[in-house]
């Protein structure tokens, strides 16, 4: 028999391990901080519930009807709906996704990792931008290093999912969640008492229009999409071990309200730091890395704090991690004769060789372009930024369209003929897959190619 979840809760909080990670740590605030504060953050918020949440409901209904991997799951929602079975190809293009996304995933979160031992081990910390700045320079032109942190990164992921669902992934979400939500309230009251709280609430909170362009638009569906975890069948992996009776309506808006909430929560502990030590809100990726280094630094009780941190990124990207393999070794383990342990091993290993390619774009390969990117910047934009919303529109489109009416009316609970069930089709069927293609166009050049 198939495992399922001991408890609905721990499908949520799994699923918000998933969704919370560097996307929501790493990634918001630095992309908030470059693209104005507070527009960009509204934006987000509206691209989560009219767009991700659609999305989030798709992935979970399927995987939970199916009991399947991502592939069969696809296949044979598609069947029991008289839809061809060629929905398939959707799962198995999220499960590429998936593993090209961990693949570069795992040398950031090394990053993470190396940061937590250098708080550690290391005698004096930085005391300039220009020391932080070189430190993050002296990790990433190091081969070694960050293969020895993305090694090790792998290799714990690895072992969680071979454990399977019961021993593994849902019993390291039992202890790593509520650590991480545990640091995170730490780091954001103890921002609150030594950062600048009201400049950030307004940073965060007061829009100013003016700087919003179309490429903010687009930056704000892509980052709730990778925040979501949606579009690559993590999420439908993970509901696929729900028993019945399970309402998929509220746990879908359980986790976009945890993931949004984290995201936001990651900001009040980074940008009250940021403003009262006079740092740049508009650093770029640098700005957990750099920036906040500095901060820290400069802080009493900076080392334990800066651990916490760091701490806090590490724990957040192996939640994530986990899901980014699962489709991809449920798939292996379902259809081929290989045992769980096997494809973890087999499918890890294969990711861990892909992530070298990012791992030499820092240093011995910076030099090698194709179309202006290098291979990490590559690999994170054909999975995150095409595939991430091609598989999301897909899926809205197979359920607004494709899926018996029936079966989405009865597992999201909803009445037959109420106004709230138009108005829900409606955003299935038009609103949120034009949305994405949108934002596809312009995401992938097409737009100024053709016009
Ligand atoms: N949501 C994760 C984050 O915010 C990344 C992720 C994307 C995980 C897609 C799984 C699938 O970091």
């Amino acid at each position: 028999m198939r495992a399922s979840w001991s408890s609905p809760w721990l499908f949520i909080l799994a699923a918000t391990g998933s969704a919370v990670g560097l996307g929501n740590i790493w990634r918001f605030p630095y992309v908030t901080g470059e693209n104005g504060g507070g527009a960009f953050v509204l934006l987000y918020l509206f691209f989560v519930f009219f767009m991700g949440l659609p999305i989030l409901f798709s992935e979970i209904l399927i995987g939970k009807r199916a009991q399947k991997n991502p592939i069969n799951a696809m296949k044979s929602a598609a069947l029991e709906s008289g839809a061809g079975q060629y929905w398939k190809f959707i799962g198995a293009i999220g499960v590429l996704a998936g593993c090209l996304i961990l693949s570069f995933y795992s040398v950031i979160a090394g990053w993470c990792l190396a940061y937590v031992y250098d708080y550690v081990t290391v005698a004096n910390l930085v005391t300039s931008f220009e020391e932080a700045d070189e430190k993050l320079d002296y990790l990433t032109n190091s081969p070694i290093k960050l293969i020895t942190w993305h090694t090790l990164f792998m290799l714990v992921t690895v072992v969680i999912v071979a454990r399977g669902l019961k021993r593994g992934f849902e019993l390291a979400t039992k202890y790593l969640m509520p650590v991480l939500f545990a640091t995170l309230l730490l780091l954001v009251g103890h921002a609150v008492i030594v950062g600048d709280f009201s400049s950030s609430i307004s940073y965060l909170f007061e829009p100013d229009f003016s700087r919003l362009t179309s490429k903010t638009i687009l930056l704000a569906m892509g980052q709730a999409f990778f925040s979501l975890s949606i579009g690559m069948g993590a999420i439908m992996a993970y509901g696929s071990y729900l028993p019945t009776g399970i309402s998929v309506g509220k746990c879908a808006l359980s986790i976009a309200i945890a993931d949004t909430s984290v995201a936001l929560l990651a900001g009040l502990a980074i940008f009250p730091i940021v403003f009262a030590y006079g740092l740049e809100p508009a650093q770029g990726p640098g700005l957990v890395f750099v920036t906040l280094n500095v901060g820290f630094s400069e802080m009493a009780n900076g080392r334990f704090f800066g651990l916490v941190f760091f701490l806090l990124l590490t724990i957040a990207a192996w939640t994530s991690s986990i899901s980014l393999i699962e489709p991809g070794i449920a798939w292996l383990s379902e259809v081929s004769e290989m045992s769980r342990k096997r494809a973890s091993v087999f499918l890890g290993l294969t990711i861990w060789l892909v992530g070298l390619g990012s791992v030499f774009s820092f240093n011995l390969w910076s030099e090698f372009k194709f179309i202006g990117m290098n291979i990490f910047e590559i690999i994170e934009f054909v999975s995150t930024s095409l595939i991430l919303p091609f598989g999301g529109m897909m899926l809205v489109l197979f359920v607004g369209w494709f899926m018996k009416r029936n079966i989405v009316v009865s597992e999201l609970n909803l009445k037959t003929d109420s106004t709230f069930t138009s108005i829900f089709f409606i955003l299935m069927k038009f609103l949120a897959p034009l949305g994405v293609l949108i934002v596809l166009i312009e995401n992938s050049g097409i737009r100024k190619l053709v016009f």
